[in-house]
């Protein structure tokens, strides 16, 4: 009866609440709010908690309506692009607390992942909602959904990552994989997918959905409801995944990390663009088109935001694509704040938070790494 709880349960030992490392650190104890050791995760946490939504709150039913009369492309490219939404934000609803529960050890980053994931449940709920109002037989339109074959692809470069990390927490909750750093890396990248998926391919997708919406001027009520979505990615969720990935930079671990995983980030990058830009031209074939938009344009959009991925990372002299650092689709400042993305920039410490942070800057430096 008074036998202690186990440690992975609740580690009454712990020594760390100071400065709690956010990956496999020591085992998690009380919920801590009293050592604010990761100040804006915490913030980002909060601003997501208050601005939650609902998918129903948007009327779809004009929807159903428009979807019978508009011109077959714009069918067909609204009903692709909202496959591969709906796909991609019912994986992120379900694998980031499954791979991240038995590694992440900070009160902060758990606060935060949980409320993302929470809110990634909104969103993929949103698409299947669009899908049941806008359709006489949403069940017919679920198996054209999953038809898509091209969607599914799409997903194919994060889809490996995310499995090899589940994966390797798992075994790790399991204690078949010891706490290393051969584990950490396996999770350090996982975060780094995270990113690439919200930040280039997210971002893609919401361009087409707002280009028709743009373009048509039908489909207001899903617009809008994406709009939501997109500011909950851009503005919350990708910044988040960049202050985790500064933080797990400034500690010897995740310095290691970066080094051991650098390639395999190039390869990430490049691999998650190159997918984008095919499917950009699968997107345009056939015949489909969109109003005021090239299938260009939106293929240096794609770039536009790998570039902010590889700049991130510094690695922008290391990707295999050619670099794009203006907006080359004005449009979606009607929809997105584009200086959003920057806002801790103007309220946190700038030296901490300058773009290119990751970049190496540890030549000649030795870190003492203990296990
Ligand atoms: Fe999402
Ligand atoms: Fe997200």
């Amino acid at each position: 009866m008074n036998a202690p709880l186990p440690a992975k349960i609740f580690n009454t030992g712990k020594t760390d609440h100071a400065n709690p490392e956010i990956l496999l650190g020591e085992d998690p104890g009380l919920f801590d709010t009293i050592n604010k050791a990761h100040p804006a995760l915490w913030k980002l946490y909060k601003t997501l908690k208050a601005q939650d939504w609902d998918e129903n709150e948007f009327d779809y039913a004009p929807c159903n309506v428009q979807f019978k009369g508009c011109d077959k492309t714009t069918y067909d490219m609204l009903v692709k692009t909202l496959a591969w939404q709906w796909e991609a934000d019912s994986v992120a609803a379900r694998s980031f607390i499954a791979v991240l529960a038995p590694v992440c050890t900070s009160s902060e980053a758990w606060a935060g992942w949980m409320e993302i994931s929470r809110n990634e449940i909104v969103h993929a709920a949103t698409y299947s909602e669009i899908v049941r109002n806008s359709f006489d037989n949403p069940n017919d339109v679920l198996g054209e959904i999953l038809a898509v074959k091209e969607a599914m692809s799409r997903l194919k470069t994060v889809a490996a990552v995310f499995d090899d990390a589940l994966a390797a927490s798992h075994d790790y909750a399991r204690g078949v994989a010891p706490n290393d750093q051969e584990t950490y890396n396996r999770i350090y990248l996982f975060v780094a997918a995270i990113l690439c998926m919200e930040r280039i391919q997210f971002l893609a997708s919401f361009a087409v959905t707002f280009g028709i919406c743009e373009g048509t001027g039908l489909f207001q009520p899903i617009g809008k409801a994406i709009q939501k979505i997109a500011q909950d990615e851009f503005e919350i969720h990708v910044q988040f995944g960049k202050e985790v990935l500064r933080t797990l930079y400034a500690t010897a671990r995740g310095r290691a990390a970066f080094e051991a995983c650098r390639e395999r980030i190039v390869q990430l990058i490049d691999e998650v663009t190159q997918s984008e830009l095919a499917w950009t031209d699968y997107a345009f074939s056939e015949g489909r088109e969109l109003t005021g938009v090239t299938c260009n344009m939106m293929k240096d959009w794609v770039r536009y935001s790998a570039t902010d991925v590889a700049r991130f990372f510094g690695l922008e002299d290391r990707v295999g694509f050619d670099l794009v650092d203006a907006n080359p689709l004005k449009y979606m400042e009607n929809w997105l704040d584009m200086s959003k993305i920057q806002a801790s920039n103007q309220e946190e410490d700038t030296a901490q938070y300058k773009v290119g942070v990751m970049r190496r800057d540890d030549q000649d430096e030795v870190f003492a790494v203990e296990f």
